[in-house]
């Protein structure tokens, strides 16, 4: 029983199929990545559901981290700066890097994280996006493996927040 009750809205994306996208993704990139060491850092803290399901879906052995860079804070808009918060403690040079990241909105996080890893000295950088919102964008940004397109409606669950609540629903909740 969920005695939090559920967010003001309804499920968009429900658990089962987020399941079963996140399985077809993992196996793109085993095939894609097979063979070569490969950092997959999860963007904190959206993508840490993600995250996990995905890694269990990548069949190969993988290096795991941790990338926090500065939210909306209690807003549904950005204040249009990214600062990075949290650093991986791993040795980016030369390593092939995924990042995990929630949601591409306007673009400007995800290319802040990228130019990040960049800065860092990794040998590529590739994407994995759970959901993205096109209609939103800002800043030219192309996720290389993409859970959902959605429309552009403010999402939680699943990792997602609204002010840093409704992060551990199963499925994903489009608000009012
Ligand atoms: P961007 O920098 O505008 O692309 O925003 C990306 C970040 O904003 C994501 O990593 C999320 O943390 C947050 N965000 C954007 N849209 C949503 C949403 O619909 N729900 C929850 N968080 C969101
Ligand atoms: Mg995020």
């Amino acid at each position: 029983m969920n005695t939090n009750g559920h967010p003001p809205g309804k499920i968009l994306i429900h658990a089962a199929q987020i399941q079963h996208r996140v399985d077809a993704m993992g196996w793109d990139i085993t095939h894609d990545f097979l063979g070569q060491e490969l950092v997959v850092l999860c963007v904190l803290k959206g993508a840490l559901f993600m995250t996990t399901d995905l890694l269990r879906h990548i069949h190969m052995d993988v290096k795991l981290d941790f990338i926090r860079a500065s939210s909306y804070g209690d807003g549904q808009e950005s204040s249009g700066e990214v600062k990075i918060l949290i650093e991986p403690e791993t040795d980016l040079r030369g390593k092939a890097v995924l990042a995990v990241e929630d949601i591409i909105d306007t673009g400007l996080s995800i290319n802040a994280v990228v130019a990040y890893i960049q800065a860092r000295g990794a040998a590529s950088v590739k994407v994995a996006a759970l959901l993205d919102k096109p209609a939103r964008r800002k800043f030219p940004f192309h996720a290389d493996y993409l859970g959902f397109p959605i429309e552009p409606k403010f999402v939680v669950g699943y990792g997602l927040d609204d002010a840093d609540r409704w992060r551990n629903l199963p499925d994903v909740w489009a608000l009012d």
